[in-house]
């Protein structure tokens, strides 16, 4: 019996998925990121320092966690390199310990001008992080990209750079006009050689051999290419079963998949968001969750648990059970509420989460009242330690979201949470 376990996000991303493959890693003799690239900003607190992570899965403080980056992942080679040296003083991170798909792609200076450029002179933009993901991802699509194994090659690499070249002026205007960046991006080249490996074969290996092995997810299920509130989505498959492609594993390798939430719901960026709270209620939660992104420092839109957006997510991963975050910042809210349906102005009330963003973000909230909590929620024990208003409301989101519920964060730090089941 394998033991690989998926951990993904189901909101909108930034749902502290950290904290809870942090916990995992433990447990876990191989942690792998499969999808995304520097967009991603995994905040952990270590003894009271706050450390984020963009591309290193968020094991690396475990130093016996050895870890994979996968064949659908987007690389930025220079930042990768910075983040490695960035931890140094916490953590050694050598090509025995990190592995780097060949198969997976590179973002380069191109990618993140072009990003720039169409969020700049978009209609309706994105929002994206600007870090070049769907434009990396866009030419691995055509087939045009330039994957880890080629870059690391001298030889490959310059082939790639007359191809690419002739085929557009555009991109070799840019190499042209920006010499000392594509310098930077071609000299960060030998120091990731060594780590650029077979990945993916050497983890089915691992698992062959019985090892424990933890998939971690970036951004959220809403934010997937396919089932997310395209198109305001990132350019990735963020759900469970992106995990499996992008790694190479069959479905029936994986033995628990598991989910992370908060107890609100938070978006960055643009594109519809239901249960989203423009009022003071919103901003107070926004100020006290300190929520900000960890990649761009941009505001968090916040708004209440959004049990339609969550059943969806346990259908769309398939969740065994889901951990529950940020409970602690709904401490002291008089009332707190819950969004139970979508009434849409001519379908009707929706109980099902809708394809179509223009529907999506026509709908309003169908909302639930819970009585809220005065007094602080503890660092540890169980849900039965915790104030009755509270054991209700997480009682109500496990039932309206129809998914058992592990435990609850109620602080920062790694070991502040409570079980509940
Ligand atoms: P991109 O991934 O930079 O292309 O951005 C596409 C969308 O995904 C934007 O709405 C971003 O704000 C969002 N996004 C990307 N990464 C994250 C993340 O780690 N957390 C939350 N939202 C993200």
């Amino acid at each position: 019996m394998s033991q690989v376990v998926i951990l993904v996000g189901a909101q909108w991303g930034d749902e502290g998925k950290g904290k809870w493959v942090d916990c995992l890693s433990e447990q876990s003799d191989l942690v792998c990121r499969f999808q995304g690239g520097d967009n991603a900003g995994h905040t952990i607190y270590l003894n009271g320092k706050k450390l984020v992570l963009h591309q290193l899965p968020s094991a690396v403080f475990h130093p016996h966690t050895k870890l994979l980056v996968g064949a659908n992942v987007v690389v930025n080679p220079l930042k990768l390199l910075d983040e490695i040296r960035g931890i140094s003083s916490y953590a050694d991170v050598g090509p025995e310990r990190l592995w780097l798909s060949q198969r997976a792609h590179v973002i380069s200076p191109w990618h993140i001008h072009c990003d720039e450029q169409r969020e700049a002179r978009a209609k309706k933009p994105i929002g994206t992080t600007k870090r070049g993901i769907g434009p990396s991802y866009e030419e691995k699509m055509a087939r045009s990209g330039l994957t880890l194994s080629q870059y690391v090659d001298d030889g490959q690499r310059a082939l790639w750079f007359e191809r690419r070249s002739a085929e557009s002026s555009d991109f070799l205007l840019h190499t042209q006009n920006h010499k000392e960046a594509w310098a930077l991006f071609v000299s960060a080249a030998a120091e990731l050689r060594p780590f650029v490996q077979p990945a993916e074969n050497q983890l089915r290996k691992e698992i062959a051999s019985g090892k424990r092995v933890l998939l971690e997810g970036a951004q959220g299920t809403l934010l997937d290419i396919c089932h997310g509130t395209y198109p305001y989505v990132t350019s990735s498959s963020t759900i469970a079963g992106g995990a499996l492609a992008s790694l190479g594993l069959g479905p029936k390798s994986v033995s628990q998949v598991l989910g992370v939430a908060k107890a609100y719901t938070t978006r960055v960026g643009e594109g519809p968001f239901p249960s989203e709270l423009k009022d003071d209620v919103g901003k107070r939660i926004a100020e006290k969750g300190q929520e900000r992104g960890a990649t761009t420092g941009r505001p968090r839109r916040c708004g209440w648990f959004d049990a339609v957006a969550m059943r969806y997510a346990v259908a769309v991963n398939g969740f065994d059970a889901i951990y529950v975050n940020k409970m602690d910042i709904l401490t002291g809210f008089d009332q707190i509420q819950i969004v139970t349906a979508y009434q849409h102005p001519s379908l009707g009330v929706l109980d099902e989460f809708p394809a179509d963003a223009e529907i999506l973000a026509a709908c309003k909230p169908v909302l639930k009242s819970f009585s809220g909590w005065q007094k602080e929620l503890p660092k540890s024990g169980s849900l039965a330690d915790c104030p009755r208003e509270a054991k209700i409301y997480v009682e109500a989101m496990s039932e309206l979201a129809g998914v058992r519920i592990l435990a609850i964060g109620t602080g920062p730090e790694r070991d502040d949470f409570v079980q509940v089941t």
